[in-house]
C-alpha cells in the first residue's frame, strides 16, 4: 500500500485545517498517482476538496466515526479494520493513503511505500507526517528540482527498508 503527501522542511503537512501552499505541480502529480486508483482519506480532508466532493476518476474511501454519515460518490469506513477489509480486493499498489495527519499515522505501518512531495520551505503548522529521513527509511527515487513562484519542492520515493 503507498501513503502520498506533500511536507514542508519540517515534514508539516497542514495548518488550520488547509494545506500548506498551493502548488499546481504537486496537484497534477497528485491526480497522476491517483487517478484509476483508490484513495483513503479522513473526513477533515474531504471537506477541504472542492465543494467538499469526493475526487473524480477515484474509488474515494472516507473514514469517519460517525454512524450516519454519507457522502455521494464515497466509500464510508468507520475504522481501521473496515478500511483494510474495504482495499482486500485491490491491488496494494493501487492504494493511496491521502491524508491527513490522523489517517497517516493510523496506517503508517500498513504502508510499504511513500510518495513524498518535499517542499523546501518552513510553514507554520499543526499537522505534520512521520519524518522518514530521521526513521531510516530508504530514498529510491528523485525527481529534478521544481520551482513555483520561488518555492522550490521535489517529488521523493521512500521504501520500507527491510529491518522496519
Ligand atoms: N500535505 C498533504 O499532503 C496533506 C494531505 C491531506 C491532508 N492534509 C492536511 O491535513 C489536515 C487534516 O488532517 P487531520 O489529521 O486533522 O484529519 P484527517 O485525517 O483528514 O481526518 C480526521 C478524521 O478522520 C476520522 N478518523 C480518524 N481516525 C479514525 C478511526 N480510527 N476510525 C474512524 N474514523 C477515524 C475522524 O472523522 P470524524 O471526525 O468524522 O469522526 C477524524 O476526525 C488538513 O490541514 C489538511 O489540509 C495535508
Amino acid at each position: 500500500m503507498n501513503a502520498i503527501v506533500a511536507v514542508d522542511q519540517n515534514w508539516a503537512i497542514g495548518n488550520e485545517g488547509n494545506l500548506l501552499v498551493h502548488l499546481p505541480g504537486d496537484l497534477k502529480y497528485y491526480k497522476e498517482k491517483t487517478t484509476g486508483n483508490v484513495i483513503v482519506y479522513g473526513r477533515k480532508t474531504l471537506s477541504t476538496y472542492p465543494g467538499g466532493k469526493p475526487l473524480p476518476n477515484r474509488t474515494n474511501i472516507v473514514l469517519t466515526r460517525s454512524a450516519d454519515y454519507e457522502n455521494e460518490g464515497c466509500i464510508i469506513c468507520h475504522s481501521r479494520e473496515e478500511v483494510l477489509e474495504a482495499v482486500k480486493d485491490y491491488d496494494p499498489e493501487t492504494v493511496f493513503i491521502s491524508g491527513g495527519a490522523e489517517t497517516y499515522n493510523l496506517f503508517f505501518d500498513d504502508v510499504d511505500t511513500f510518495y513524498v512531495t518535499k517542499i523546501y520551505e518552513s510553514y507554520e503548522a499543526d499537522r505534520y507526517f512521520p519524518n522518514l529521513d530521521e526513521l531510516g527509511f530508504d530514498v529510491v527515487w528523485e525527481s529534478e528540482m521544481q520551482e513555483h513562484k520561488g518555492t522550490k519542492y521535489q517529488f521523493l520515493k521512500y521504501v520500507r527498508s527491510n529491518n522496519r
